[in-house]
């Protein structure tokens, strides 16, 4: 203000120069002056800052989507040629989780049979994702893509429907495991509660509807103690947060059935086991510290019983799951509107015939050949149950299903594949290191 009143009366008047400067000014004091116009020049800059932002955020989305890992036409044209059919009324089948354990399985199994298949996988590192990439690089052998992506990813769920009409969504991609719910949580209602409604929403809104085929769990008959477990029993009693999200799953794939028409089959997994399993596992654990001369944790239940589970050999479950895949009617709903009820179905499929696991120690030792080192420990209170033991009369009634392997044959199979995939040579009494992991 002291500055614009010694530039209004100058000290020396008369000289031009301060005169013009003395304009300059004037006009300037008449630009701010007037109320209205710092109005106007108020409403100006808010516009500038506003575009700004706009075009800030337009060229942020650009850039993703052009680092996106997808999109394109090569890659439509890829993923067309892999979910295609080669035989004449095969399926088209959206594979999740198809680089895990049980997804790369049902892959290669439909596409042996002619089905076209589309694998997604985020290739999290839960467990060793050089597993997984193994496990894509046997599906790239069969021409089996599988899209690098998350299940929350509604954009790109989005566009996969819309280059393909895909016929079924068989949902394996989910933060597996019990215990790992202690260290993270959050993976559990990433994946298997916010994923499973994304996935969901994108197969509501196809037009066809897919129908939609995924993996529940024998955790959810939490701690019932009635056995066998049947389909019909009250699962509202979960041991663990994993087995909180698959219930949740299944009262949410209801809904979705019940007001978009989407037809659903949910299948309870009972402990599946196999070649290519999951290094999480009891199992596959035992058998790397075996080899390895390092102990080996054995729980048992409170008062002393061994602990039991209904071992499902991988290629049994496969069975069941393309068996699914091939019952599963069509969903009644297009383009998120039902025209009519749609199937709603879940079944068990396990093996009908619980181990203890001292028991499957034994077998591992003979397949071995190599003594184990055993800790045997209280079961912590940290989300396992006791015992599980599958009914299986519902899967074997309405989808033919039959296990046909035993532990004994199941994991003299697993062994085969741990010592060639992990580099062991097995000699008539012992089994030596030939080489480090081989990675495929
Ligand atoms: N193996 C078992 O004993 C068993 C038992 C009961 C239920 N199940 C269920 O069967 C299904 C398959 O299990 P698995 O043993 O093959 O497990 P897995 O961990 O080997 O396979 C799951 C795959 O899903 C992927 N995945 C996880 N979250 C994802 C996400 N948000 N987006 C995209 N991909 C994601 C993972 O990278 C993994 O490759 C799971 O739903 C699991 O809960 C398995």
């Amino acid at each position: 203000m002291r500055l614009m009143d010694e530039e209004l009366f100058p000290s020396t008047p008369g000289k031009i120069k301060i005169e013009r400067a003395h304009t300059i000014h004037r006009q300037l004091y008449r630009c701010f002056a007037s109320t209205s116009t710092i109005f106007l020049w108020a409403l100006f800059l808010i516009a500038l800052a506003a575009s700004y932002a706009t075009f800030q955020s337009f060229v942020d989305s650009s850039s993703r989507y052009f680092a996106a890992s997808w999109g394109g036409l090569q890659w439509e044209k890829q993923v067309r040629a892999s979910a295609a059919p080669r035989r004449p009324g095969g399926l088209s089948v959206l594979v999740t989780g198809a680089a895990g354990f049980v997804g790369s399985h049902v892959s290669l199994a439909l596409r042996k049979r002619g089905d076209g298949v589309l694998g997604l996988d985020n290739f999290n590192n839960y467990y060793d994702p050089s597993l997984k990439k193994a496990r894509r690089a046997l599906l790239d052998g069969q021409d089996v893509m599988v899209v690098e992506g998350d299940i929350n990813d509604a954009r790109l769920l989005a566009k996969l429907f819309a280059v393909v009409p895909f016929t079924h969504v068989m949902h394996l991609a989910a933060q597996a495991g019990v215990r790992y719910a202690i260290e993270n949580p959050a993976s559990y209602v990433h994946s298997n509660i916010a994923g499973l409604v994304t996935l969901l929403e994108a197969c509501k809104s196809a037009d066809p509807q897919p129908a939609v085929v995924w993996a529940s769990s024998s955790s959810v008959y939490g701690l019932n103690e009635e056995v066998p477990f049947s389909e019909s029993d009250l699962t509202d009693r979960p041991a663990s947060l994993y087995a909180a999200t698959k219930k949740a799953g299944e009262e949410i794939t209801h809904t979705y059935n019940h007001i978009y028409g989407l037809s659903i089959t949910g299948l309870r997994f009972f402990t599946v086991y196999g070649p290519w399993g999951r290094p999480d596992m009891a199992y596959f654990s035992f058998t790397r510290n075996i080899l390895q001369g390092k102990p080996i944790t054995v729980y048992r239940g409170r008062s002393g019983t061994d602990l039991a589970r209904d071992f499902t050999f991988i290629d049994d479950i496969v069975k069941g799951c393309v068996a699914s895949l091939d019952t599963a009617e069509r969903s009644t709903g297009s383009g998120g509107r039902k025209s009519g009820p749609s199937q709603y179905r879940i079944f068990n499929l396990g093996n009908t015939s619980p181990v203890t696991v001292p028991a499957l120690v034994g077998i591992l030792e003979r397949h071995l050949r190599v003594k184990a080192k055993q800790k045997v420990l209280e079961m912590p209170g940290n989300g396992d149950v006791p015992f599980t033991h599958a009914n299986i009369s519902l899967a074997r009634a309405e989808l033919g299903y039959q296990p046909t392997t035993n532990l004994e044959a199941g994991l003299k199979k697993f062994v085969k594949w741990y010592l060639s995939y992990y580099g062991y040579k097995a000699r008539n009494d012992e089994v030596t290191r030939t080489g480090s992991a081989k990675i495929m």
